[in-house]
C-alpha cells in the first residue's frame, strides 16, 4: 500500500498548494449553496479535479468517491475524497482547513491522509503501518477521565432535527471536562485527536468523505471509533465517537442518555 499512500500524499499536497494560492482571491470566489449552510466554492472543484486527475494517471482502474463530483465507477479500490474539508472557513478567511484522502479496499480503510496547507501538517496513516504527522509517529492521549480533557465536536448546523439531542450531550460533555472546540474541519479534529492534541471527539451527521482518512488515522494512532450505538456503523449513520479507549467509552456513557432512535 505505500505506494498508493505515495500518490495520495502527493494528491493531497499538490491540492493544498492550489487551496493556499486562492486564498488571496477569496472575495471573489464563485461560490454555489449545495443546502442550508453548505457551500461549495471554485475552490473545492478544483482542488478535487487535481487529485482525481492525479490518482487517475496513477491507478485508471479505480474508483472514486468524491465530495463534489460522486461517485467515479472502477474496480474494488476506492478512492474517499474531501477536498477542502472546511470550506466555510476557508470562504471567511478562517485558517482551520484541510485535504482528506482515504483509500478503501473491499470495504476497508488502507491509507488516509489529511493535509492542513496552512501549517504544512501531513497526516498520514496505512493500515498496520501506525498513523504519522510530518513523518513523526502520533498517538492518541493517556487522558482517562473528563477532568482536564479536551474534547472537539461539530455542531449540527444543516437542521435543526437533532439540535436538542445535541445540547444534551453537549451539557453533558462541557459539565466535566476542561473545554470543547469547534474548529471547523471535522477531517483535521480527527487528526487531532490522532496526535493526541484533542482527547476526544463527537459529531452528528457527518459524510464518509469527512470521516475516512481521520478514522484511520486514530485506529493507527491507538484510539477507538464508534457510532452511537458503540457499534461500527459510523459511516452509514454518519454520527461518531472517537477518542483513547478510555476516553471514547466515558464519552459514550455521557453522550447516550440523549441519543435519540433516529441518531442510532
Ligand atoms: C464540514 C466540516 C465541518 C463539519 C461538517 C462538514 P465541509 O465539511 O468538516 O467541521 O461540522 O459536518 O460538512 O463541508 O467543509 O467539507
Ligand atoms: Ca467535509
Ligand atoms: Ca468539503
Amino acid at each position: 500500500m505505500q505506494p498508493m499512500l505515495n500518490i495520495a500524499v502527493r494528491a493531497a499536497r499538490s491540492a493544498g498548494d492550489l487551496i493556499l494560492r486562492s486564498t488571496d482571491n477569496i472575495g471573489h470566489l464563485q461560490v454555489d449553496q449545495k443546502g442550508k449552510n453548505d457551500f461549495a466554492s471554485e475552490v473545492d472543484r478544483k482542488s478535487e479535479r487535481e487529485i482525481i486527475n492525479i490518482i487517475r494517471a496513477a491507478y485508471p482502474d479505480h474508483a472514486i468517491l468524491a465530495e463534489e463530483s460522486g461517485a467515479h465507477k472502477g474496480n474494488e479500490f476506492v478512492w474517499i475524497i474531501d477536498p477542502l474539508d472546511g470550506t466555510t472557513n476557508f470562504l471567511h478567511g478562517f485558517p482551520q482547513y484541510a485535504v482528506s484522502i482515504a483509500l478503501k479496499v473491499k470495504g476497508r480503510l488502507e491509507v488516509g491522509v489529511i493535509y492542513d496547507p496552512l501549517r504544512d501538517e501531513l497526516f498520514t496513516a496505512r493500515r498496520g503501518g501506525g498513523a504519522m504527522l510530518n513523518n513523526r509517529r502520533i498517538r492518541v492521549t493517556r487522558q482517562s477521565g473528563m477532568k482536564g480533557a479536551l474534547i472537539g465536536t461539530g455542531f449540527p448546523f444543516k437542521t435543526a432535527a437533532h439540535l436538542d439531542a445535541y445540547v444534551g450531550m453537549f451539557k453533558a460533555i462541557t459539565t466535566d471536562s476542561a473545554g470543547i472546540r469547534r474548529a471547523g474541519s471535522a477531517a483535521l479534529d480527527l487528526a487531532y485527536v490522532a496526535a493526541g492534541r484533542l482527547d476526544g471527539f463527537w459529531e452528528i451527521g457527518l459524510m464518509e468523505w469527512d470521516m475516512a482518512a481521520g478514522v484511520l488515522l486514530i485506529k493507527e494512532a491507538g484510539g477507538v471509533v464508534t457510532d452511537f450505538s458503540f457499534n461500527d456503523k459510523y459511516i452509514e449513520s454518519g454520527n461518531l465517537i472517537a477518542g483513547n479507549p478510555k476516553m471514547h467509552q466515558i464519552m459514550y456513557q455521557l453522550i447516550e442518555p440523549h441519543v435519540t432512535q433516529s441518531l442510532r
